[in-house]
């Protein structure tokens, strides 16, 4: 009968065998394709504004909830355009994110149509705790409300000033040295934006104050070393909201966790 050769599972290894299946299979089963957790739900859904798509931790904002990102990376949609960024009370227009690199270009909303100010505010960003400038970036310096050169310089320019017209001009550290042809001290105010490199650039060559300011500049954001453990692990990263301290979470599919996903599933993956 070749009962020797093929025999037949004993009713002991079959029960091993189905034993070791609902190891394997059914707690990712159970954990991963039915009921997800609430909170790994909504995670999974990324932010996505006008060309800037797929944005994830730590942003939040949209169709993800505060837990789903940290205090600070708060984006909102403008007009189906932009993401705006609010830091310090200062809005901040996104050109783009770059996850890989933790980078952001961003332009100042109240420089992006008019580089006459209403109110006069220096740059937030720049000293942040949670963003940096990356090496691109300089600062140029923009005057306010000065008596003006009658000389038709390519840094100077009109604004209206408490309802007179004055005269403003920009400047970096080359112009300082080059064409300072006008009277700082005249001045009523200034304030530091950050440009690109590739801008003042720009400028020396002729190109408007308007268009250096509309390239936006660069910031970086920490790389968030917890969060590359917690995504290894098949997790989403976030942030306690039951915490007042607001501290790292990893939502996993079953629940969440403090570091990573420790499911049984996960030794296998
Ligand atoms: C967004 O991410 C998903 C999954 O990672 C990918 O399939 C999709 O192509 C991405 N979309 C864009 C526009 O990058
Ligand atoms: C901006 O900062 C500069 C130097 O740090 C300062 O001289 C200027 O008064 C500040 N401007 C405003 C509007 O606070
Ligand atoms: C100022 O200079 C620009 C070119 O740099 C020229 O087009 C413009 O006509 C000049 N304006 C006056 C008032 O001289
Ligand atoms: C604005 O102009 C008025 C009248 O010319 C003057 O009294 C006032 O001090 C000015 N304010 C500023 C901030 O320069
Ligand atoms: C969230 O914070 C609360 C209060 O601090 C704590 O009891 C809970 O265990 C935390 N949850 C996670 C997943 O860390």
């Amino acid at each position: 009968m070749g009962d020797a050769a093929t025999p037949l599972p004993s009713s002991t290894s079959r029960s091993i065998l189905i034993f070791v299946l609902v190891i394997l299979i059914i707690p990712q089963v159970l954990l991963c394709e039915g009921d997800n957790d609430v909170q790994y739900t909504a995670c999974s859904h990324s932010f996505n504004c006008g060309t800037i798509t797929n944005v994830t931790y730590p942003f939040w904002g949209g169709d993800r909830p505060h837990f789903c990102g940290l205090e600070g990376f708060e984006l909102e949609c403008h007009e189906d355009e932009y993401p705006i960024l609010e830091h310090r009370e200062q809005k901040y227009g996104v050109l783009k994110i770059d996850q890989h690199l933790h980078t952001m270009t961003i332009v100042r909303m109240d420089l992006m149509d008019d580089t006459c100010l209403h109110e006069f505010r220096n740059t937030s960003m720049m000293d942040s705790t949670l963003f940096n400038m990356t090496p691109a970036v300089k600062s140029l310096s923009i005057f306010f409300g000065c008596l003006g050169t009658s000389k038709n310089i390519s840094n100077e320019f009109e604004c209206l000033y408490n309802d007179s017209r004055k005269s403003a001009f920009f400047m970096d550290e080359n112009f300082l040295e080059r064409e300072i042809q006008f009277d700082i001290t005249s001045c009523i105010i200034s304030i530091n934006v950050p440009v690109l490199q590739s801008a003042l650039h720009d400028l020396r060559r002729g190109e408007s104050l308007q268009k250096a300011l509309n390239q936006g500049f660069n910031v970086q954001y920490s790389d968030q070393p917890e969060c590359l453990a917690c995504t290894s692990s098949g997790g989403l990263c976030g942030s306690n909201s039951s915490s007042s301290s607001s501290s790292f979470t990893c939502y996993c599919c079953d629940k969440p966790y403090a570091r990573t996903c420790n499911h049984p599933g996960t030794f296998f993956w």
